[in-house]
């Protein structure tokens, strides 16, 4: 007796769980997947929206670029005293740390520094490309680390504006 009873208990139940399980609208149950049943839409079932034509990135987004192929990239900014002096707010508080305040590879965190910062006004990187210093900003070198995120496109070609008048300056005075 006690057996039949609990056979015809357990069918019961079985016959409840299927009929619960059966259902594809959200009912609650079971609880682990009730979430995934609902109205959302699903990761990748709708193409993303594509941008309409003549949309501007607020946040000054370029395609990826690797720095070497930023080389040929020029300066679209003048290099007028306005452009300069922002590039210059903007090398003190980004650059000048490690470069030093004159670009002479000798700032204030030097000392703890493995690897030498660059001498921003040296040869070397006079003759460097606008372009390329331009994605060492961006990119960081081997191991100076990039400021892509820290700095946009418009604030990164100020800051090469400047570094050529730091050039131009120290030259100018190593000549006389
Ligand atoms: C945390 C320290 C640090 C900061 C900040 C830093 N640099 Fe550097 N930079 C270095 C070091 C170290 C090197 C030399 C080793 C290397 O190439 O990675 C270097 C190298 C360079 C070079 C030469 C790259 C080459 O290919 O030889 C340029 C140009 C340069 N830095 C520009 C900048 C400018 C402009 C800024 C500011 C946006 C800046 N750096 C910020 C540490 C720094």
């Amino acid at each position: 007796m006690l057996r039949q009873r609990t056979i015809f208990f357990t069918a019961i139940v079985a016959v409840v769980f299927s009929v619960v399980l059966a259902q594809d609208r959200a009912i609650a149950f079971p609880w682990s997947i009730d979430m995934y049943r609902g109205e959302a839409v699903q990761p990748l079932s709708v193409a993303p929206r594509v941008m309409p034509k003549g949309t501007v990135s607020t946040e000054g987004a370029e395609p990826p670029m690797s720095r070497i192929a930023s080389m040929r990239l020029r300066n679209p900014l003048p290099s007028t005293p306005g452009n300069i002096d922002m590039g210059h707010k903007l090398y003190d508080m980004t650059c000048a740390p490690c470069h030093g305040a004159t670009g002479k590879g000798n700032g204030p965190v030097r000392h703890v520094l493995e690897i030498p910062p660059a001498n921003l006004t040296g040869d070397a990187v006079t003759g460097m490309s606008d372009g390329y210093i331009y994605g060492t900003i961006r990119d960081g070198s081997i191991v100076m680390p990039g400021y892509g995120d820290a700095l946009s496109p418009t604030e990164r070609w100020e800051i090469v504006l400047f570094v050529r008048s730091l050039q131009q300056s120290q030259n100018a005075t190593a000549a006389k």
